[in-house]
């Protein structure tokens, strides 16, 4: 099975995506979406901005390579009574069976930055995006102080060396590289900008019980928890996240939970 696709099969994205609804529906606010518009969200779990942006009228289709999310996705959709807003199983590597310059907007947070050849990812994006039109991507940092960098950092500690050629997902995080795959996928420097933004999590229980959250659901997290536990470094590895989630935490209420995390927001105009 692809690796990609079992990394993210493997836990329950939803249960994370449940913190993040809020800044999910801020994000997408101030981009334009209006009614007849055709909007791509490319890795789009179960419509953490797939569904504002269908809420505010757009035709959206949400691509994502998890199929228990995608699923997630739909079933959400029919919830709320949203005809406009379908989910379906894909790989933002190679968005074969969709037709070139097709969507006005194409948004992928934290989305297609996972997918593996980041330079396929940007070539597809700009193909199906039609000329005049726009992707917006959200990127985890490298090395950023915040809680999404750091929390794959310290798992990185306790998992085994990537494979050989592995491009991690977060050079998607640095403006030199994000250039320089949309550089090759025709689109001149001067056609994309960035920003930094911010993403809050927020759960209703204290940090530790998000820190369990992300160990029972979120795949990258229950890998490095498998790899240390093999190493007898799971207690180590819990500590560590636990200190990180408790340090971050912005909440007046001790009983919940509200980490703040920066992100590079990319927009690309496509010509
Ligand atoms: C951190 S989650 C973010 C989900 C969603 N965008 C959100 O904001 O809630 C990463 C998502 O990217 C998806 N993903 C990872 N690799 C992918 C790929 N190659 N193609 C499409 N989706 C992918 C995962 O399945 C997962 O839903």
């Amino acid at each position: 099975m692809n690796p990609n696709k079992a990394l993210w099969e493997k836990g329950d994205f939803t249960r994370i995506a449940e913190t993040m609804r809020e800044s999910g529906q801020a994000l997408v606010a101030p981009l334009g979406v209006a009614p007849g518009m055709r909007v791509l969200d490319l890795g789009c779990g179960d419509g953490t901005t797939a569904i504002p942006a269908a809420r505010l009228g757009a035709d959206v289709l949400g691509v994502d390579i998890a199929r228990n999310l995608v699923e997630a996705g739909n079933r959400r959709a029919r919830g709320l009574g949203l005809s406009n807003c379908t989910f379906q199983e894909g790989d933002a590597s190679n968005l074969e069976g969709l037709a070139d310059s097709s969507f006005d907007l194409v948004v992928s947070i934290f989305g297609a930055m996972f997918a593996p050849r980041p330079m396929d990812v940007a070539r597809e994006m700009v193909r199906v995006t039609r000329p005049g039109g726009r992707i917006v991507m959200g990127n985890w940092i490298p090395d950023d102080p915040t809680l999404v960098a750091q929390i794959l950092k310290v798992s990185s500690a306790y998992s085994p060396p990537p494979p050989d050629g592995f491009v991690s997902p977060m050079t998607w995080g640095l403006e030199s590289e994000v250039t320089g795959r949309f550089g090759a996928a025709g689109v001149p420097r001067e056609r994309i900008s960035f920003s930094r933004q911010t993403y809050t999590f927020s759960h209703p229980g204290p940090a530790p019980s998000l820190v369990d959250a992300f160990r029972l659901f979120y795949g990258p997290t229950m890998n490095a928890f498998e790899a240390a536990q093999k190493d007898g470094r799971d207690k180590a590895l819990h500590e560590e996240l636990n200190s990180l989630f408790e340090s971050q935490n912005r909440s007046a209420d001790r009983n919940a939970t509200s980490i703040p995390a920066t992100f590079l927001q990319v927009t690309v105009s496509v010509a």
